[in-house]
């Protein structure tokens, strides 16, 4: 049962001031300032969705039996919305978030929620949150997500979810906002296999991942790359983010989706900029051992990760346990800056965007506006 339900807006009693909002948007580096609301609603078995609100944030009350914390039945989603440079709000391609949603949905037995409700639950929470919209490089982070919440500790599907949406200013994903960053290849821990979780967007998944990125911090690098989990060979993705390779006859190579990655929407995205601008874009399976030899030889020219949260970074150096290498000079490189300002403007509304991918809210009028989503 998929029912659609208006997310209806009480304003939160108390919220931060002017003056605090404006020090915590000063430099909220990633995911860790939150807006004063949070949409949420339930769904019940026979019933479907109901007490859909955008309400005061507030930490839950959960059932120690909570059937979310035995076997962590949740999936996620993660979007931005932009400051325009007329005071207004966009999004990028929501819609795609949403459809994701329920594919995750559909994989780990939870129910679908219309896209229409989900749309909904974003905008009423970002025009409820709008002054915490950074300007500049800076965005709101939003994070919808979906656990079990029964109190059950049967191993079945939950006959109760809740849905929630919490938002997050954020200024660049890694420290600093470095330019390029390093990688460390995990030879040995598995992300995901065949048959797996490995595309839908699931707690799980990342839970997964956390060994192999604390292996990578240990060898000094930024962030870990997942390998096949069969052969151990080709490339799949990051903990985070989906990967690139530019090379020197002017192709781009991207892993292809074959049920264990991400679809991530910045990667479909990019690969349409690209055919768009005449570029062969390829979806093959790429070994890092070809990796190695084409760094060495000259001929990949770029790497770059790309996802919400990290925009599109430059990959300059990977570390693996049969050896490092630099990609170019391990700087960014002009290919990867191009498609990221074409990117980056679309998403701010700045350049042309032929596919209708920014997706408006706002300016909002009056605050009438802003608290009556209905
Ligand atoms: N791969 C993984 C594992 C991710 O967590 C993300 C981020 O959401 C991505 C890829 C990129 O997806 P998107 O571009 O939709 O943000
Ligand atoms: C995102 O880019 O939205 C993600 O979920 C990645 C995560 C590492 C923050």
């Amino acid at each position: 049962m998929s029912t659609t339900q208006p997310f209806i807006t009480d304003p939160h009693p108390d919220p931060v001031s002017d003056t605090a909002r404006a020090a915590l948007l000063e430099d909220p580096a990633f995911g860790r300032v939150f807006t004063d609301h949070m949409a949420v609603a339930t769904w019940t078995e026979g019933r479907g969705w109901h007490s859909a609100r955008v309400e005061a944030r507030r930490p839950f009350t959960l059932d120690p039996a909570c059937a979310v914390l035995h076997y962590a039945q949740e999936i996620f989603e993660g979007l931005k919305a932009y400051r325009a440079a007329d005071g207004g709000t966009t999004l990028f391609r929501p819609e795609q978030n949403a459809r994701r949603f329920n594919a995750s949905a559909a994989r780990m037995a939870m129910p679908q929620l219309a896209e229409a409700m989900f749309l909904h639950a974003i905008e009423a929470l970002v025009r409820a949150d709008e002054a915490w919209v950074p300007g500049g490089d800076g965005s709101l982070y939003l994070r919808p997500f979906m656990f079990a919440s029964e109190a059950f500790l049967g191993v079945k599907p939950a006959s109760e979810y809740t849905f929630c949406v919490i938002a997050s200013p954020a200024g660049a994903y890694f420290k600093g906002g470095k330019q390029a960053i390093s990688l460390w290849v995990s030879d040995h821990l598995n992300r995901a296999g065949p048959g797996g979780t490995g595309e839908a967007k699931c707690g799980g998944n990342y839970a997964a991942s956390l060994l192999a990125q604390a292996e990578a911090y240990r060898h000094g690098c930024d962030q870990v790359v997942f390998l096949d989990a069969i052969e151990h060979r080709w490339v799949d993705e990051l903990g985070g983010m989906n990967i690139f390779f530019l090379f020197d006859d002017g192709r781009m190579v991207t892993p292809p989706l074959g049920g264990t990655i991400l679809p991530g929407i910045t990667r479909a995205s990019i690969i349409e900029l690209a055919r768009r601008r005449g570029l062969i874009v390829e979806e093959q399976p790429y070994s890092v051992d070809q990796w190695q030899a084409d760094a060495r030889d000259g001929s990949l020219c770029e790497v770059f990760a790309c996802g919400t949260a990290a925009v599109l970074t430059a990959i300059g150096e990977v570390r693996s346990g049969r050896g490092s290498w630099t990609i170019g000079n391990g700087e960014e490189g002009p290919r990867t800056a191009e498609i990221k300002a074409e990117l980056v403007g679309i998403q701010r509304g700045t350049v042309p965007d032929p596919d209708g991918w920014n997706h408006r809210i706002g300016p909002f009028e009056s605050q009438s506006e802003v608290h009556d989503v209905r």
